[in-house]
């Protein structure tokens, strides 16, 4: 039988429409929108298209957005003041700096510059820390994706064996350190399992993937989880972002539906979820400033 499918569209507009309704009853209380400022330096295009659909996704939700577009030459000290103004704007309550950046920009030197405060991202390292901690002021966005796609679709995760193929600070090291960590009532989003994190370089990873109950995938290599690699009926989620002939492809063979039991597919899996979870968190930030 098939697997299920995760189905992050669908979750993803309902999950917006929650949001919606909570910036509506903010706006019916006299507060000021929840507002985003995006960065974007230069013009990548996959950048371009993701900036183009965060500003969509605020507008439709009732937020504030605004798109600082600069050139590709802007100089580092260029773009540490406009996220000084942007860190200083009362209307402004998430900063997402979108990346890659320049190479001859210190990605490290401006995500550090981001106002923890305002780090709709949760890519700052105090935010980090928070959550390693156990206590977390904001989530990562694609890992609570993740976990929100998982956890809405009943897939068990306490106690289960969670095996993350893939180490980024963006995905693989947040996920897992959400996946380990007890839940609680600062910690919502925390999912009590048992986790390993692999890699491309895991000396037989396929054994390693055998293992696992639900089996996260983001890796950033194309069709790396074959189906031979999958425990039957186990949950995959596929969180790859791989450009075939302009086509978006995942780190899941689409073989792999013969045998999971449930799957989150690319597209139209972890995707819509990303930017769901970046509107939750601008929200978030604007009731810590606002109240
Ligand atoms: N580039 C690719 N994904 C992301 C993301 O989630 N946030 C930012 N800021 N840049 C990205």
């Amino acid at each position: 039988m098939p697997a299920i499918k995760l189905d992050g569209k669908a979750l993803g507009a309902t999950m917006r429409g929650e949001v919606a309704a909570r910036v509506a009853a903010r706006a019916a209380a006299g507060k000021r929108p929840p507002g985003l400022a995006a960065v974007l330096v230069g013009d990548d295009k996959a950048s371009q298209q993701y900036v183009k659909m965060k500003h969509e996704t605020f507008t439709a939700a009732g937020c504030a957005s605004t798109v600082h577009r600069l050139p590709a030459e802007t100089t580092q000290s260029q773009l540490l003041d406009l996220v000084a103004q942007l860190n200083a704007d009362p209307a402004v309550h998430g900063i997402l700096v979108q990346l890659p950046l320049p190479r001859h920009i210190d990605e490290g030197a401006v995500l550090r510059a981001v106002s923890p405060a305002k780090d709709a991202d949760c890519f700052h390292p105090e935010n980090l820390g928070f959550l390693a901690a156990g206590f977390p002021r904001f989530y990562p966005c694609t890992p609570h994706g993740v976990v929100q796609l998982l956890t809405r679709n009943g897939v068990p995760l306490a106690g289960k064996e969670v095996v993350i193929v893939g180490r980024s600070n963006i995905v693989g090291k947040p996920l897992a350190l959400m996946m380990m960590q007890k839940p609680g009532t600062s910690n919502p989003a925390a999912c009590d399992a048992t986790v390993t994190v692999a890699h491309t370089r895991t000396a037989d990873l396929a054994a390693v993937c055998r293992r696992a109950d639900v089996l996260i995938a983001c890796a950033g290599r194309l069709h790396v989880i074959t189906p031979d690699m999958v425990k039957p009926g186990a949950a995959v989620v596929d969180v790859g972002t791989n450009f075939v002939n302009g086509k978006l492809a995942g780190d899941v063979h689409p073989a792999v539906a013969d045998v999971a039991g449930w799957l989150s597919p690319v597209p139209g899996g972890v995707g819509p979820m990303t930017i769901t979870m970046l509107l939750y968190n601008t929200l978030s930030a604007a009731e810590l400033i606002d109240g």
